[in-house]
């Protein structure tokens, strides 16, 4: 596999101590603050259908190395996410004579890690899979993306996203037109969805669902616009943007599915009728129609990224599904622990965030730089010498 210009590396458990995250490939001289990230984690914690932990712990990310009077110095970047629920963990532990153990969970829940966690590493205790298994870890890549996302936008680019559907209201994929979507469309909505009417349906529809003990899922799109034509290759198959994209959004808990552009649809056109024809417009090159996504060979052709994300039903039910107890192998009901109904619309805001790494590690290999001032030369004279 190519070695990224961005890497990044998460580390801890839902209910340890902390999170942490290490960014390793930034420029020296991008500026940045904790407070630049913290809309982002807030976001990630929004959202109708979300659980009780939410309620216990608002999200910050400390930045405990690599940068310094708030500019980065090109060495990594550590951010640090205190889980405040840490305390509560206490609850989850019964006493012995040593003091307190953690409780054992051994029923299985179907559609967690849990069975095939607990056979790979040899655990009896399901929680020892649990605990890094969960969409905790999810907030360290929101942490991280919202760097990502600050260098961004001095190259004028901007990652967005909405629910497309939960359940079965579904505004189609003609339902949003991104181009003049604003963030105020997507936020001001309790399910993140651009439809004043469809978001109460959606919120209802969460609510029924809550009521009977079960579950939904949905779709969310992210669109990144302002993206320079020429991020990623054609010339090896692990050089392909959409191939890498496709990785990142599929790591996120509960992802099932993932479409660029027309995707699934479009795949039942005729070319005539999904093709985006090329035209010549005030000095660039434009596609008339962006049903490729933005994406054409792995590479970016000067169009919005645009993809769509399948998330499943949540798998933890107050009606619980029928399992097997892991260590006494009797049939069982699933253990059931504090859970969110739907993640929806926080998925998307995690979407977003893996979108702009994955755009910030492309951005960085095609115009390099090791500090902030060396890149955006190496952006401009890209840009204008393909506008000549
Ligand atoms: C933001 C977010 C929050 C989640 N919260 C829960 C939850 O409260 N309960 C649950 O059962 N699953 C939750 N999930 C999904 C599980 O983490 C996920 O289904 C599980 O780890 C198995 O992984 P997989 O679905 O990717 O195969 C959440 C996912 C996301 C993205």
């Amino acid at each position: 596999m190519i070695a990224s210009m961005l890497r990044f590396l998460t580390s801890g458990e839902s209910h340890g101590p902390q999170l942490t995250v290490v960014i390793e490939g930034l420029p020296a001289g991008l500026e940045i603050s904790e407070d630049d990230l913290r809309r982002d984690l807030a976001r990630r914690q929004g959202g109708h259908g979300r659980g009780g932990r939410q309620k216990i712990e608002t999200d910050v990310a400390r930045i405990v190395s690599g940068v310094r009077g708030g500019y980065t110095l090109g060495s990594p970047v550590t951010l640090v996410l205190e889980n405040k629920d840490h305390v509560n963990w206490t609850g989850q532990m019964t006493a012995s004579k040593e003091g307190f153990e953690p409780k054992v969970v051994t029923r299985l829940r179907p559609g967690h890690a849990d069975l095939a966690g607990a056979l790979k590493y040899g655990h009896t205790d399901i929680r020892n899979v649990l605990e890094r298994s969960s969409a905790r870890e999810t907030a360290t890549r929101v942490a991280a993306g919202g760097v990502a996302r600050k260098m961004l936008s001095h190259f004028g680019i901007d990652v967005v996203s909405f629910t497309q559907s939960i359940g079965k209201i579904d505004i189609g994929f003609e339902g949003c037109d991104p181009d003049i979507l604003t963030e105020d469309d997507v936020e001001r909505s309790p399910v993140r969805c651009p439809d004043p009417e469809a978001s109460i349906q959606m919120v209802a529809a969460i609510d029924e669902a809550a009521e009977q003990g079960d579950t939904l899922g949905g779709t969310f799109r992210v669109i990144a616009r302002g993206v320079p034509p020429g991020l990623g290759s054609y010339v090896h198959w692990d050089r392909k943007l959409d191939g890498r994209l496709a990785q990142a959004v599929l790591s996120i808990n509960a992802v099932k599915g993932v479409e660029f552009g027309a995707g699934f649809l479009g795949a039942g056109r005729r070319g005539s009728d999904f093709h985006d024809e090329i035209d010549y417009q005030e000095g660039r090159f434009r596609h008339l129609t962006n049903r490729a996504g933005g994406l054409t060979g792995g590479v970016t052709n000067g169009e919005p990224i645009d993809l769509r994300v399948a998330i499943k039903p949540i798998s933890t039910m107050k009606k619980p599904m029928r399992s097997i107890d892991l260590n006494t192998k009797e049939k069982t009901e699933a253990h059931y622990e504090r859970s969110d109904v739907c993640v929806v619309p926080a998925a998307g805001v995690i979407g977003e965030s893996v979108v702009a790494l994955t755009i910030a590690d492309a951005l960085l290999e095609k115009f390099g730089g090791d500090s902030m001032v060396e890149l955006e030369r190496n952006y401009r004279s890209f840009v204008e010498s393909i506008a000549q």
